[in-house]
């Protein structure tokens, strides 16, 4: 644990995560293999719009459309993408906060899709959810003592040496100070609050959690250090996570794998150094080129991409790739055949018909895998 108590003063090799640059605590840990936690399928959320007296739905808001990942025990999956392409939305109805319009959601080999709230109350102890504004997150009328206890007293909780105590065991575990048991969140820092926040997720522990921009209301000088506190929970506690962030330096620092997120769609899924390495959706490629290189040396080779225009209205999406208003590789294939997402190298998906460092495409692939003998046969059978 590198935390010590009720201060910020968190020893850390690492600065914050633009200075990390590749090289990270995660290089350290091979990418687990275990079974799947949590699987998604073609799950989606489209929000009605209503107009009129009689509130007539008259469009909706295709907030997530079809997105499929699984995240394995142990590991971390970073989702990427830029505001308002459905990151949030995909974590609250994972967390079933939010009912799906459409898809699957399967935790621990059950079907939670339409469960309802009643049989979902156990299992809220293991999907827990960290919020970005550790401010408005917390009551502001209740002392932290009685914030990081609610979840024993809402689920009944028996423990060994009372509420109490084991609530102090996990103010001590996020780095903050048990004698400040008493105290109420004005009291700490933005950092501190995050790690009440956390502490209060970790209460019951949870076997799943969706950290929704956990650092993105802190300052750069904290971010590293609550990054680094969810990473170490992370091996004491056998956690997984599922960390949504818009900053690419967060979910590289922190994640095993990572799904890039576009108007409503996952464009890629790779294991985080082949993502960062051989990004094959031009769109990766755009958000990559944007991210600070820490070493000067490397800046030379990667040119900034700038993309053109703003992302389009998730309640009318382009047709066929989303992508194609910005994308420069976009041909006429592009506005015609939606390019789904496939495995075009071991681990590694992309959804594009003109994908990059790479010889193969969506495209190829399909056309494979439509003309494969039946069940059992390999690929390579088919060529
Ligand atoms: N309750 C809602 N009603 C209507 N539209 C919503 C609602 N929640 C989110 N949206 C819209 O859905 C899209 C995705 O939102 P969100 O999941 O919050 O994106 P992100 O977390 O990636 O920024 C946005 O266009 C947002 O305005
Ligand atoms: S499918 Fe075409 S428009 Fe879409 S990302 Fe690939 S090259 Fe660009
Ligand atoms: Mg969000």
């Amino acid at each position: 644990m590198t935390s010590t108590g009720g201060n910020e003063t968190v020893s850390t090799e690492k600065t914050t995560a633009e200075e990390t640059g590749v090289s990270t605590a995660k290089d350290a840990r091979p990418v687990r293999d275990g079974e799947p936690l949590l699987e998604v399928e073609n799950l989606g959320k489209h929000f009605p719009v209503t107009a009129g007296l009689l509130r007539r739905q008259v469009a909706a808001v295709k907030a997530v459309d079809g997105v499929s990942f699984s995240v394995r025990k142990g590991e971390t999956l970073g989702l990427v993408g830029e505001s308002g392409c459905g990151k949030s939305t995909t974590g609250r109805m994972v967390m079933r906060l939010l009912d799906p319009s459409f898809g699957k959601i399967t935790f621990e080999g059950r079907d939670i899709t339409s469960m309802s709230q009643g049989r979902l109350r156990p299992l809220r102890r293991d999907l827990q959810m960290i919020f970005q504004d550790p401010y408005s997150s917390l009551n502001p009328r209740k002392t932290v003592g009685a914030i990081v206890g609610a979840p024993f007293r809402l689920q009944k909780i028996q423990t060994e040496h009372g509420v109490k105590k084991a609530v102090q065991e996990i103010l001590e575990l996020v780095g903050l100070n048990p004698e400040h048991y008493n105290r109420y969140p004005h009291e700490f820092s933005g950092g501190q609050r995050q790690r009440i926040g956390i502490a209060r997720t970790l209460a019951l522990k949870p076997k799943l959690i969706v950290a929704d921009e956990p650092v993105s209301a802190l300052d750069v000088s904290v971010q590293a250090q609550v990054v680094n506190l969810l990473e170490d929970l992370q091996d004491e506690l056998d956690l997984t996570y599922v960390v949504i962030a818009h900053d690419l330096s967060v979910v590289r620092h922190i994640s095993d794998r990572v799904a890039v997120m576009y108007l409503g769609k996952i464009v890629e899924v790779a294991d985080r150094s082949d993502l960062y390495e051989r990004p094959m959706h031009p769109y990766t490629n755009a958000l990559l080129s944007a991210v600070p290189v820490p070493d000067p040396s490397e800046r030379d080779d990667r040119q900034r991409i700038r993309l053109q225009g703003d992302v389009p209205s998730p309640l009318d999406p382009p047709p066929a790739c989303r992508f194609h208003t910005r994308c420069w590789k976009a041909q006429d294939i592009c506005k015609q055949v939606e390019p789904p997402l496939v495995e075009l190298s071991p681990g590694h998906e992309a959804a594009c018909h003109f994908p990059e460092n790479t010889t193969v495409s969506a495209t190829d692939e399909v056309a494979k895998a439509a003309v494969a003998p039946g069940p059992g046969a390999t690929a390579t059978d088919a060529e």
